[in-house]
């Protein structure tokens, strides 16, 4: 049982600092002008958290990133990007990656960067020296993890020897919750922010039933009840992708708000699997 969190801008890890509740993702963008202007849209209105990856469009997504923070200005955006895993098999690699994403962001420090997920192959411990030398070299502000369970995620907190893990960006969605079990609680235990991807199930949560009944109740969309679920358990942020204003719009109306306790509950008692 988690207590009902009313942030609308989370804790980022143990930083002081805090984000966003709902950030917008930048996986698969297929109309790149309607993308930039659902992106400004987005900073414009206070979701002004945009996750990329050097792997979304092989670069492009991140060049589209640095057009929305070039028209926005780079202090109205709060900048997550993710480099391969095995970039982090030592510091030259990791900074000679992310040196090519921040040129194609055209910016001289991202806000946070994370290891996309982690590689067998490397060490945890020398993945996470790779990252603090990001963070040493000035190139990102903070660093963090994606897709590490909660034993890798323990190593690599054990590993710090400067530098602080602010995030693991997992799944999460209301259909889909088993980072509730073990890692959540460890996340929140240990204050890391959870970052949760694909929390719409790529737009299949709007079509269900029990989210459209709370719908109604609420006079809100299903999408709305999806990610005010997610937001509503502390240290989580949610990062649904849209490249349509009209979406951003609505996602915004998942802010300012939280559902009842009892529909909480009335959710978690949903198939883990999408109806
Ligand atoms: N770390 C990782 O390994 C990892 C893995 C996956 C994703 N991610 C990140 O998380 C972000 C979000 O995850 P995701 O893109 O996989 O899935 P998602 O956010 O669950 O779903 C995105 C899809 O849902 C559609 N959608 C958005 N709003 C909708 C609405 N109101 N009604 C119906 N459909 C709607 C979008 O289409 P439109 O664009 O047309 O609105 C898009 O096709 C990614 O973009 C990426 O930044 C990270």
């Amino acid at each position: 049982m988690f207590p009902v969190d009313y942030l609308d801008r989370k804790p980022l890890g143990n930083t002081g600092e805090s984000i966003s509740a709902i950030g917008i993702g930048t996986y698969g963008i297929r109309d790149e002008a309607k993308a930039i202007e659902a992106l400004k849209h987005a900073v414009e209105v206070g979701l002004d958290l945009i996750d990329t990856a050097e792997m979304y469009g092989s670069g492009r997504a991140e060049e589209l990133v640095g057009m929305v923070v070039r028209d926005m200005g780079r202090s109205r955006v709060f900048i997550v990007t993710k480099l391969y895993p095995h970039r982090f098999r030592n510091p030259e690699d990791s900074i000679r990656a992310l040196k090519a994403s921040l040129k194609r962001l055209g910016v001289n420090c991202v806000d946070l960067v994370l290891i996309h997920w982690p590689e067998e192959a490397t060490p945890i411990e020398r993945q996470v020296r790779s990252l603090e030398a990001l963070v040493d070299s000035g190139l990102t502000r903070y660093m963090g993890v994606s897709n590490f369970t909660t034993e890798q995620l323990k190593k690599a907190l054990i590993s710090t020897t400067k530098h602080d893990i602010v995030v693991n960006q997992v799944k999460y969605s209301v259909v889909d919750r088993g980072v509730e079990g073990e890692l959540l609680p460890f996340c929140i235990a240990n204050k890391v922010t959870l970052m949760a991807y694909t929390p719409l199930e790529r737009g299949r949560v709007a079509d269900m039933r029990p989210l459209k009944e709370l719908a109604f109740k609420y006079s809100k969309t299903p999408i709305q009840i999806a990610l005010n679920f997610l937001i509503a358990r502390p240290y989580v942020v949610a990062i649904p992708k849209t490249e349509r204003r009209e979406r951003v719009e609505e996602f915004k109306g998942a802010l300012g708000w939280r559902l009842s306790y009892p529909d909480i509950q009335i959710l978690e008692r949903l198939n883990q699997s999408p109806q």
